[in-house]
C-alpha cells in the first residue's frame, strides 16, 4: 500500500502556486484531448454528494469522472445518512473502502475538514459556505486562455464580498500571483483570517490584496471583472435587504467603463440579470462566462487526476499522455 500522504482540495490554498500551475497545465492538456486520460480506469467510483442544489457542478463531475474512465455516483440532497443519521467520520471511513475520491457540496467548511481527516481517499470541496475552490480553477484556466498569463494581472470581484466566491477569488487569485481587489459594503467584506491567509500567500507569489467598499477603486483599469449572486444558497430569506445593500456593486456598462478596455468578465453562474450583473454585460463581448462554465469540466478532471497521483493512488498523468494514445 502507498505511504504517500492523501492530498485533499478543501480550500484554494491547499495548492501551492506551482501545484496550481500543474493542475491548470494538465487541464489544458485534457481539454486538448478530452478522452485520452483514464486515472479512474476500472471503472473506479467517485462519490459526489450534494447538500445544496447544482447544475454545473453536478454535470461537470458526472461527465468528468466518466471521461476519466470511472463511474460517478451522484448523491442528491436528502439521499444519504451523511451528517445527520451518521457521523461524518464514520461515513468517511466507509466511503474510503468503496470509492476512489469523495466530492462534497455542503454548508460548513468544518464538515469537509472532518471528512478529510477520516478519509483515506482524496476529498474535494465542490462548494461550502466559505469557499468554492473548484470554480476558481475553472476561472483561472479561463483567464489564462484569454489573457495568456495569470501572474501580474489585476482582478476585481464586486458584490457580496463575504461569500464563498469572494474568499476563493482572494485565495486562488493571490496563489496565482494576481492583484486581487475585493469590493463590497461594510459588514459584507472578507473575514480577517481569510485576508491574512491571502496576504501570506501573496508574500510568496507577488500577489496582492485590496479590500475596499468603493467599487470604482476596485474597477479602475482592472484586467478581470468578476461577480456572483447577492443571495447565496441558504440566504434566501435575506433577499430583500441584500438587493438594497449590494445595488451599488452591480456590474453594468458604467462599471465596465472603469475597467481596462480589454477587460474580461467572469460569473460562476447561475446569474441573476439586472441584479449583480446587467444583461448587456453578461451577454456582451467582454463576457467569457460560457468558457468559464465549460472549464469546470476540464479543471476538475485535472484536479482529480492530480490528487490521485499526488496521493500515490494513480500514475502521474503526463501532459503528453493523451497525445500518445
Ligand atoms: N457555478 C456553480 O457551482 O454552479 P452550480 O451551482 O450550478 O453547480
Ligand atoms: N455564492 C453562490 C455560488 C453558487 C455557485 C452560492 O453559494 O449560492
Amino acid at each position: 500500500m502507498s505511504t504517500a500522504t492523501i492530498r485533499h482540495f478543501l480550500v484554494d490554498t491547499d495548492l501551492t502556486q506551482a501545484e496550481q500551475t500543474e493542475v491548470l497545465d494538465l487541464a489544458a492538456a485534457m481539454k486538448a484531448d478530452r478522452y485520452g486520460y483514464h486515472p479512474y480506469a476500472g471503472p473506479q467510483t467517485v462519490a459526489v454528494f450534494f447538500d445544496k442544489t447544482s447544475t454545473r457542478t453536478r454535470v461537470s463531475f458526472a461527465a468528468g469522472v466518466a471521461e476519466l474512465g470511472g463511474q460517478p455516483l451522484i448523491i442528491n440532497p436528502g439521499e444519504s445518512q451523511l451528517g445527520h443519521k451518521e457521523s461524518i467520520a464514520d461515513s468517511a471511513r466507509v466511503l474510503g473502502r468503496m470509492v476512489s475520491t469523495i466530492v462534497w457540496r455542503t454548508y460548513a467548511q468544518a464538515g469537509l475538514e472532518e471528512m478529510a481527516t477520516h478519509s483515506r481517499v482524496p476529498v474535494i470541496n465542490s462548494l461550502s459556505d466559505e469557499y468554492h475552490p473548484c470554480q476558481l480553477l475553472a476561472d483561472l484556466l479561463t483567464v489564462r486562455e484569454h489573457k495568456g498569463k495569470l501572474a501580474g494581472l489585476s482582478m476585481a470581484y464586486l458584490g457580496d464580498a463575504a461569500n464563498n466566491m469572494a474568499n476563493s477569488y482572494l485565495l486562488a487569485g493571490v496563489t496565482a500571483g494576481m492583484h486581487v481587489r475585493i469590493a463590497g459594503p461594510a459588514g459584507h467584506l472578507p473575514d480577517e483570517a481569510v485576508v491574512a491567509a491571502a496576504r501570506d500567500r501573496g508574500a510568496e507569489t507577488g500577489g496582492t490584496v485590496t479590500i475596499t467598499s468603493d467599487p470604482s477603486e476596485a474597477l479602475s483599469g482592472v484586467d478581470v471583472v468578476a461577480t456572483d449572486t447577492w443571495v447565496s444558497m441558504g440566504q434566501e430569506d435575506e433577499k430583500a435587504e441584500r438587493v438594497k445593500l449590494f445595488g451599488r456593486y452591480r456590474v453594468d456598462e458604467a462599471a465596465m467603463a472603469l475597467a481596462a478596455p480589454e477587460a474580461i468578465v467572469l460569473h460562476c453562474l447561475p446569474a441573476y440579470r439586472e441584479y449583480e450583473i446587467a444583461a448587456e454585460v453578461i451577454d456582451g463581448d467582454q463576457s467569457v462566462v460560457w468558457d468559464e462554465a465549460e472549464n469546470r469540466l476540464h479543471a476538475q478532471k485535472a484536479l482529480m487526476a492530480w490528487l490521485m497521483a499526488s496521493s500515490g493512488l494513480a500514475a502521474a498523468p503526463s501532459l503528453e499522455e493523451g497525445a500518445r494514445r
